[in-house]
């Protein structure tokens, strides 16, 4: 008999040894990091950040997860999301479907909680991608010289900001999730913790007690052999207004005669354009004459768990004005009350799921390559150019991919 459920205090130890088997990578063999990472566990389970949840098999426990309760701005509206991390399974029961119910649990718990989406980091995404969750938008790395950053107009709004300023900061961080589709809202705890870790350092552009603007930064060894070879990595990058960026990059612009790059992390795609030139360090010519500027990384992926209710959350948005009824059929093998047809009024833009099957066009999709259109990380023109969908009138195309048209999500939130 098997059994999903949250974890007591007493099966902290059992937890942190299928975690510790299953990534030996963080080394929680090691008494020390052992101690820290259950002190982490109970304080974040206190504090309402995630709760941990094990899969038990006559009695024994046999996989462990992290689910979060996140809230994510989806097109202007919030909405609750569920997010899966830390999966792992104990190593004398792998292949035995643990991995499998263990994310069935997950999908059925946030579907009961109200959430339609669901969002996890994949270690492999074939994996999840299996199981229904469609890519999110892409991680660029860049390395960037200092001196080919914009110069900006000033520095004089530029301060370093502490823990004192932590409201400030927060509301610069909700202003610019207002305004940015797939933020989530981080909780004061999380604020709290990264203003106590030493090698974070945080600059803001402070406007009449505003904070306006702010880049959290590490220092990075540029070169084992040697100790003035330093990087910058940036960790965070919010800003209200291109005065605000400027000024930010004024601030790393200067720190040319220091720091060799500084390093991005970003999902903003155009990003190149702020630089003066933007090619890394790589030195590599891609064919014909293409500068490598940066490399990416496929991570966040998403994935619809209540594909009807979705539309019904999101009935005030605005669908691109289009006025059609569309036919949605979604595969989803793997959470199967998810899956099959339903009808999609839309009215100049707005949506009502009808009971009928009365329909102009319709499409049809795995529920993973649904997930990345509605959350505008693809759009149908391309599913469909890649045998990746069906459309019962290709005439329709262009009007579906109005209808679903969104900015690229981004997420700052690790987990
Ligand atoms: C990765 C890991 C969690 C997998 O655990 P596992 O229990 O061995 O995995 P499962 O047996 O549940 O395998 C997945 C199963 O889901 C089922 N499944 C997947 N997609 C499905 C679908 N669409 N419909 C129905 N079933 C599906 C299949 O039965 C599949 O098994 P198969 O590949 O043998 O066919 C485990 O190997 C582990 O702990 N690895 C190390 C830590 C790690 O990397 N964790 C991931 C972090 S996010």
């Amino acid at each position: 008999m098997r059994n999903v459920r949250p974890i007591t205090e007493e099966e902290v130890k059992a937890f942190t040894t299928i975690s510790a088997n299953a990534y030996p990578g963080i080394d929680l063999f090691d008494p020390e990091n052992r101690k820290r990472f259950q002190e982490r566990m109970i304080n974040y389970q206190k504090n309402g950040i995630v709760r941990h949840f094990a899969l038990f098999e006559d009695g024994e426990m046999r996989g462990v997860m992290r689910l979060y309760d996140f809230t994510m701005n989806m097109l202007s509206v919030k909405l609750p999301v569920g997010g899966v991390g830390g999966v792992a399974v104990d190593l004398l029961h792998k292949k035995e479907r643990v991995a499998a119910d263990m994310m069935q649990f997950f999908l059925q718990h946030y579907k009961e909680k109200g959430a339609c989406l669901a969002a996890l980091y994949p270690f492999r995404p074939d994996f999840y991608r299996r199981m229904g969750f469609g890519y999110g938008t892409k991680k660029n790395l860049y390395r960037v010289r200092p001196g080919h950053l914009p110069k900006g107009k000033t520095k004089a709004n530029l301060s370093f900001l502490t823990n004192k300023d932590r409201a400030a900061i927060q509301d610069c961080y909700d202003r610019f999730l207002k305004r940015n589709h797939g933020l989530m809202e981080r909780s004061s705890f999380l604020w709290d913790e990264m203003f106590t870790r030493p090698m974070m350092h945080t600059v803001g552009v402070k406007r009449r007690g505003t904070i306006s603007g702010y880049l959290i930064y590490q220092f990075q060894r540029g070169r084992d052999d040697h100790f003035l070879a330093n990087d910058m990595l940036i960790r965070e990058l919010v800003y209200d207004s291109a005065e605000d960026l400027l000024e930010l990059m004024a601030f790393l612009q200067s720190q040319a005669d220091q720091i060799e790059r500084i390093i991005f992390n970003t999902q903003d795609e155009y990003f190149h354009y702020l630089m003066q030139d933007p090619r890394n360090d790589s030195g590599n010519l891609l064919p014909q004459v293409y500068h490598e500027s940066n490399t990416q990384g496929v991570g966040i992926m998403y994935r619809v768990i209540d594909a009807r209710r979705l539309f019904r959350v999101l009935e005030n948005q605005n669908f691109g004005d289009v006025s059609c009824r569309l036919k949605i059929t979604l595969d989803d093998s793997f959470f199967p009350q998810n899956a099959g047809g339903f009808v999609v009024d839309f009215v100049n833009g707005r949506a009502t799921v009808t009971n009928g099957d009365a329909h102009e066009v319709a499409i049809k999709l795995d529920v993973a390559e649904f997930s990345s259109l509605v959350m505008g990380a693809i759009n149908f023109k391309k599913l469909f150019e890649y045998g990746l969908a069906s459309i019962s009138d290709k005439a329709y195309i262009v009007l579906i991919d109005r209808l679903f048209a969104a900015p690229k999500p981004i997420c700052l939130t690790e987990f």
